[in-house]
């Protein structure tokens, strides 16, 4: 006995925008190897009777993408039962806004940026460990060093005398810990001083911005230059972030500059996702007994700001060696209390973007930027 509802199904289905965008997330973009919905390709499907139209964005006009995805996607929703007629209209971003842009070429699901208020804070060895942590985890990760002018990142993982591979324009980054590594200390020979204003501190960032081959990462972590200005703003303001972990030392001076910090990314409209509190307390080599030589600021600040305290890293000798050696702590000493305080803060903001949908998925790989306005 046939389905006789299986058969009227058959003879006059009913067609809806849901059924054309699940045969169009079938459809790959060549070029990032993603399907055309995911990317937000896809726009203005309708539907009547037999006949279907949607819209298909495309980067540029006259791209080359053109026909094979218009070949591809009527060969896919025509295969919707019911669909008799395609159309299928193509829209490209104005001429004006994409030149002078600078193509963001990132895939990944959450951008999350160090920030500091202040330098010495220990920003970068937080940054460096957090990303270690999280590639631990088995998630794909990458760790841009966004500080231009003191790029350390390098030297606190072992790649100071590493040099990325180039291709082109396209530079691949080197690996460290399961980590991709970019910074502006693997591109410019060590002793060169690294004291550029206006262009070519706006050619280098947009070269980070746009020629790293990242591949697909789950996490690509920034270690932000210390305090408020122009490159900070312009660096968060060109990323998809997820959020921004502020790094603090105790002190009264540094809790200020860390509630400036918080504020200006409270104004941007970027979600902070608490802070870590570093060189917290020292634990007495000879007796064990834990000495907050700062005071205790972190957990008021805490409360103050209504921001979660990730952890608490103590003043650490091995910590300072970790960094110098290339061998982070959380690799070198993880059981370690600074060690272990670094993978709990990991596995908090892990669980955290874990909730979160990812800022960057409705374009991954495929976004285009104002010019990074830097002079
Ligand atoms: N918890 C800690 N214990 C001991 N030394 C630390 C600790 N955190 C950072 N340091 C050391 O302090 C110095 C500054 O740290 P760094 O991460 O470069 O700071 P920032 O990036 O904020 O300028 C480095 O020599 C680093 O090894
Ligand atoms: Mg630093």
């Amino acid at each position: 006995m046939p389905n006789l509802f299986g058969l009227l199904k058959k003879t006059s289905p009913s067609i809806s925008p849901d059924d054309i965008l699940a045969a169009l997330g079938k459809v790959l973009e060549p070029e990032v190897n993603r399907d055309i919905v995911s990317l937000g390709m896809v726009k203005d499907v309708a539907c009547r009777d037999g006949s279907v139209s949607f819209t298909i964005r495309l980067r540029e006009a006259g791209s080359p993408l053109q026909i094979p995805l218009e070949r591809m996607a009527r060969r896919a929703v025509l295969a919707v039962p019911g669909v008799k007629a395609v159309e299928i209209n193509f829209e490209s971003s104005p001429k004006s806004q994409l030149r002078d842009t600078t193509r963001l070429n990132l895939d990944a699901r959450h951008v999350v940026a160090i920030a500091s208020g202040k330098g010495g804070v220990g920003k970068s060895t937080v940054a460096v460990n957090l990303a270690v942590a999280l590639a631990e985890t088995g998630q794909r990760v990458g760790l841009l060093d966004g500080d231009i002018h003191g790029p350390n990142v390098p030297l606190m993982l072992g790649l100071k005398d590493e040099q990325p591979f180039a291709f082109g324009e396209q530079i691949f980054p080197p690996s460290a810990y399961g980590l991709k590594v970019m910074s502006m200390g693997l591109l410019v020979p060590p002793e060169a001083p690294v004291i550029w204003r206006g262009p070519m501190l706006h050619q280098a960032i947009r070269q980070l911005l746009r020629d790293v081959m990242w591949g697909s990462l789950d996490v690509l972590v920034v270690d932000l230059p210390p305090g408020t200005g122009d490159v900070q703003l312009t660096l968060t303001q060109s990323l998809p972030l997820s959020g921004v972990v502020m790094v603090t030392t105790p002190q009264e001076a540094a809790l200020a500059d860390v509630i400036k910090g918080t504020e200006m990314f409270r104004q941007l409209d970027i979600r902070v996702l608490g802070f870590v509190e570093n060189m917290s307390y020292y634990v007495c080599p000879h007796c064990g007994q834990e000495e907050a030589i700062f005071g205790p600021g972190g957990e008021r600040l805490s409360g103050q700001l209504g921001l979660p305290l990730l952890g608490r890293v103590p003043l650490d000798p091995g910590v300072r060696l970790g960094g110098d050696t290339g061998q982070p702590v959380v690799v070198a000493a993880p059981d370690s209390p600074a060690g272990w305080a670094l993978r709990q803060a990991a596995e908090t903001i892990s669980s955290t973007l874990r909730n979160m949908p990812s800022p960057a998925l409705a374009f991954p790989g495929y976004k285009v930027y104002p010019e990074l306005n830097l002079i």
